[in-house]
């Protein structure tokens, strides 16, 4: 090593040797950022130093971690291979619509941290994991149906992977392997909730009554079938004949009355049938678990063995210190990389690796290479650009699972013109939960730092404490995540007192008040929330990376409730004064005009897209249909614990679920 000059070594440069190169280069220990030219101070570093319980005010680094190489060739993205040299290959493809500002610098300060453990992702992994999360969505479902008779409630396997997540410690990143309790309350209460019978949604009378006879005959079947205490069989036979003579009886009745049969029935057999099929359901959650466990096992043998030639680097040096975020480093380095193969089709980037294909919109490609150029520093050729891609896009499809539009509800994103204003009027220039293929920003957190660091990810948010900066948050609609999430805005709130602010977008689920919204209504860091009307607003579809752009947007069928958590100094920085917010509440009319018609109505963010209410076009009729329908089902069922806003915004229920 050379020496250098005291400055640039205090903010962690230092002059190498490129034997490959034959000439010197320079290396920052704490970004592991490298350059040819000697870097300049301020422009060139990404780490502020500043020594802890000092105030900061961090200068905005210019030039954020992009590896400068010249003489490296840059993959070129039409022929996928070796372009001119310093040629941008970005710049060789020009989407016609953005749907993000990669130009915005971070604000975001943390303290330093070490290399991130994560095995670093290959493609042989990569396909091993998607086949063994298929088979253990198939397991669940087979357990579902031989044990209880139904179908995995939708979408519960997802949040079943979000929930499991909150807790896990296991060293996988999509499967949990290391979680207390073993039993998930999400997949408990959502698989509960559909017995003895997933309850649907009700248009005409004749349904109600299929309905109320199918319930009546599965819960005698439940009880008849089960260990049941003698007063529990007595008191569902009795309700169950009781409803069944009534259906035999009585031909004039109504809609309404079955409902209110089925409602009445409901609560009367109800605790009986939970009580018998608590150990079954608590024996799928288990079993999935374990199942889950011994694959993370498997993969992460695979994945060693793999990896066995590699020696694992020498952490960088990590200092207590406040730094600007930066994206998660992996200690370990990354193995060859096999070779994955691109075509274009149309718009679409098709890559494939052993017959497996992933497929991304062009403009989102130019995007992921964007965000690779930024964000990744081992890689200065592009060499393995494609595999990480691939690797990228097939964990998030094997996150959303197989079915229709599955898992797509829980990546829905604000409009654009919604995270401009927050730019703007509120500083914000980072997003607490996004994924590369959905982040306006090219600072984020996301679920899979391992995948996503090379692009940008700063990792899950639970595991992200930033000291001070403008955040945005519009977690996906798992209970338990965005109640771990609350918690953590708390306890980041009240340990700094450098400007913090969180600007959080959730459905408005009043009915009952989802614990999350209810924390953040009462924090003792609120300084202002308001709603925006359903059918008012829009999000952008979780699926924007592969739709078309006329399924870019969907109408949200529920209203969004913004919320702003902000410390003292945060309030005074991006305090939400009344210009403000209605720069925010005017982007979202913006978008709703500029949108264009139709927009289709969908469920938002947690809204699984196909779930709609109402009419694509959106007309006031339709939303009065689609109202009036929903609020007779929650009229009619809605008691107690009952949890009914599936409807509203596809998301978990604690009692009921209503298919649509
Ligand atoms: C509703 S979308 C948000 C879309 C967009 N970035 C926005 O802020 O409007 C939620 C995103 O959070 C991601 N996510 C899930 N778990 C996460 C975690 N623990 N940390 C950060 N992001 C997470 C999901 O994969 C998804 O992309």
């Amino acid at each position: 090593q050379y020496s250098s000059n005291n400055e640039l070594v205090q903010a962690g440069w230092s002059k190498c040797w490129s034997k490959r190169e034959n000439r010197p280069y320079w290396f920052n220990r704490f970004t592991n950022q490298s350059m040819w030219e000697m870097p300049i101070l301020g422009q060139h570093d990404v780490i502020v130093s500043i020594e802890i319980g000092i105030p900061v005010t961090p200068t905005t680094p210019r030039v954020p971690i992009s590896p400068v190489t010249p003489r490296a060739k840059p993959w070129n993205s039409t022929t996928g291979t070796e372009d001119k040299p310093g040629q941008p290959a970005s710049a060789l493809y020009r989407p016609t619509i953005i749907y993000w500002d990669l130009d915005i610098q971070t604000n975001a300060v943390i303290r330093e941290r070490a290399p991130a453990n994560h095995l670093p992702p290959h493609p042989e992994i990569e396909l091993q994991r998607a086949h063994l999360t298929t088979k253990l969505r198939q397991h669940y479902q087979e357990l579902c149906y031989q044990r209880e008779g139904i179908e995995p409630p939708p979408e519960s396997f997802n949040r079943w992977l979000l929930e499991r997540k909150v807790l896990d410690k296991g060293p996988d990143p999509l499967l949990p392997s290391d979680c207390d309790p073993i039993i998930s309350r999400s997949m408990f209460r959502e698989v509960m909730n559909d017995i003895p019978i997933r309850l649907s949604r009700i248009k005409y009378k004749e349904e109600a009554r299929k309905l109320l006879f199918k319930y009546a005959e599965a819960a005698k079947k439940m009880i008849d079938s089960r260990n049941a205490t003698p007063d529990s069989r007595k008191v569902v036979k009795w309700n169950v004949e009781d409803t069944i003579n009534w259906l035999r009886r009585d031909h004039s009745a109504s809609k309404e009355d079955y409902m209110d049969r089925l409602e009445h029935l409901r609560k009367q057999c109800g605790p009986h049938v939970t009580a018998v099929a608590k150990d079954s359901v608590e024996g799928i959650c288990t079993k999935i678990y374990h199942i889950s466990v011994e694959y993370v096992r498997r993969i992460r043998q695979a994945h060693q063995t793999l990896l066995k030639d590699c020696n694992i680097t020498e952490a960088a040096e990590v200092q207590d210190r406040l730094v600007y975020c930066y994206p998660v480093r992996l200690a370990l380095p990354s193995p060859n990389h096999p070779r994955v193969e691109l075509h274009f089709e149309n718009d679409i980037s098709c890559l494939r690796y052993k017959g497996e294909m992933v497929k991304v919109n062009r403009g989102y490609f130019a995007k992921l290479e964007l965000l690779y150029r930024y964000s990744c520093i081992d890689d200065p050729r592009f060499e393995k650009f494609l595999s990480r891609i691939w690797c990228l896009i097939k964990r998030y499809q094997v996150m959303f699972g197989a079915g229709v539009n599955e898992g797509m509800g829980l990546q829905g994103a604000l409009p654009v013109p919604v995270f401009e204003v927050l730019n703007k009027q509120f500083g914000v220039s980072f997003e607490c939960f996004a994924s590369p293929l959905n982040s306006y920003f090219k600072q984020f957190c996301s679920a899979f730092p391992d995948t996503d660091g090379f692009f940008g990810s700063r990792g899950p948010f639970l595991n992200f404490s930033p000291a001070s900066g403008s955040f945005e948050a519009n977690p996906p609609f798992c209970e338990e995540l965005m109640d771990a999430m609350v918690t953590h805005f708390e306890e980041l709130l009240e340990k700094s007192s450098e400007p913090l602010s969180f600007i959080i977008f959730v459905p408005e689920w009043r009915d009952p008040l989802t614990p999350a919204l209810n924390r953040m209504e009462t924090s003792a860091f609120l300084r202002h929330h308001m709603s925006v009307p359903a059918f008012e607003h829009a999000y952008r579809s979780g699926s924007q990376y592969i739709c078309k752009k006329e399924e870019m947007y969907y109408k949200a069928v529920h209203g969004t409730v913004i919320i702003f958590l902000q410390n003292d100094a945060g309030f005074t920085k991006w305090e939400p004064t009344p210009e403000r917010i209605q720069e925010l509440l005017a982007a979202y009319q913006v978008s709703q005009r500029t949108l264009g018609s139709p927009v289709p109505s969908s469920t938002s963010s947690a809204g699984a897209p196909g779930s709609s209410l109402g009419n694509p076009q959106g007309t006031e009729r339709e939303r009065l249909r689609a109202l009036k329908t929903l609020h007779f089902f929650v009229d009619n069922f809605y008691a107690g614990h009952t949890y009914h806003r599936v409807v509203v915004a596809y998301r978990p229920i604690h009692h009921f679920h209503i298919c649509s």
